[in-house]
C-alpha cells in the first residue's frame, strides 16, 4: 500500500498533472469580487472535464460530524485550512487565500494547495509569509529522499520557518496519499533530523507546510470544518504531491 508500483506511480503522475492545471486556473481566477463558491465550481467543472472526480467532496474525516461539502477548500485570511466555499465570501483586495484541492483519476489520487494574495494591495508581511511557506515546501521536498526520514522533512520545513521568523501551525501536517486521500505516514512540519519513519523509493507523500505570523494555535469553527487561527493572525499553506525515488523526489502536482 505504502510503496507504489510503476503502474500506480504513472496513474498518480497523471492525476497530479491534471490537478496542477486545475489549481493554476483556479488561482488565476482568485480576483477581487469573485466568490469562493465560484472558484469551487470552476475547480469541479475542470476536474470532471478532465475525466476525474473531486476527492474532498463528501469526504468523511475522523471525528467530523458532517462530510466535507465541496470540491475545493478556500481558506481566507485567519482561516487556516478546510474553509468551505460560499457565495457570500467575496474576495477583497489584499485577502490571503489558500486554495486546496484533491482529485481522483482512474482511482489514483493527488492533493495540492497554493496560497495567493488577491488584487494589488498586498501587505508586505503577507508577501513574506507566502514566500517563507513556499520555500519551506521546497525545502521539505529537497529533504524527501529514500534513506531520509519523516523527521528530516519536518526539520527542513521548520528551519525555513525560523529563518523567516514565522510560526509553524503544529497541529496540522502532511500525509501519505495516492490510493486514498490520507495514508500513512503522517508528516509533521517540524521535528528532529533522523527521527520518525524511514522514506523509501515508491512512497507517495503530500507535503503541506502551514505557517502564520502569530502564535500558531488553531480552533475549529462552528461549521465543523474550517480551522481558524485563535489569535486571528493570517496563515499560508502550500502543498504538493510527490513520489519518492532513488535519486530524490518527483513533484507530480506542478
Ligand atoms: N489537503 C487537505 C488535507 O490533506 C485537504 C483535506 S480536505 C477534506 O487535509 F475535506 F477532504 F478533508
Ligand atoms: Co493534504
Amino acid at each position: 500500500m505504502i510503496i507504489k508500483t510503476d503502474t500506480e506511480r504513472e496513474g498518480i503522475r497523471q492525476a497530479g498533472k491534471l490537478l496542477g492545471e486545475v489549481l493554476r486556473d483556479v488561482a488565476a481566477h482568485a480576483t477581487v469580487g469573485t466568490s469562493t463558491l465560484e472558484l469551487n465550481d470552476r475547480a469541479e467543472t475542470l476536474i470532471r472535464a478532465g475525466g476525474a472526480e473531486p476527492v474532498f467532496l463528501n469526504y468523511v474525516a475522523d471525528g467530523a460530524r458532517t462530510p466535507y461539502p465541496a470540491t475545493l477548500c478556500t481558506s481566507v485570511n485567519d482561516e487556516v485550512v478546510h474553509g468551505i466555499p460560499l457565495s457570500r465570501t467575496i474576495l477583497k483586495d489584499g485577502d490571503l487565500v489558500s486554495l486546496d484541492c484533491g482529485l481522483s483519476l482512474d482511482g489514483f489520487i493527488a492533493d495540492s494547495a497554493v496560497s495567493v494574495i488577491v488584487g494589488k494591495r498586498g501587505d508586505e508581511a503577507d508577501a513574506v509569509l507566502l514566500e517563507g511557506t513556499k520555500k519551506a515546501l521546497a525545502a521539505g521536498i529537497a529533504a524527501a529522499r529514500a534513506g531520509n526520514t519523516t523527521g528530516d522533512i519536518g526539520h527542513a520545513i521548520e528551519e525555513v520557518a525560523k529563518r523567516y521568523e514565522l510560526t509553524v501551525v503544529r497541529d496540522l501536517g502532511g500525509h501519505g496519499t495516492g490510493k486514498l486521500l490520507h495514508e500513512a505516514p503522517y508528516i509533521a512540519n517540524f521535528g528532529a533530523k533522523g527521527s520518525g519513519e524511514r522514506l523509501v523509493d515508491g512512497m507517495v507523500l503530500a507535503l503541506e507546510p502551514i505557517f502564520t505570523h502569530g502564535s500558531g494555535a488553531i480552533k475549529l469553527s462552528g461549521d465543523g470544518w474550517t480551522y481558524l487561527m485563535r489569535d486571528h493572525a493570517r496563515a499560508a499553506h502550500f502543498e504538493h504531491t510527490i513520489i519518492i525515488g532513488a535519486h530524490g523526489a518527483e513533484i507530480v502536482t506542478k
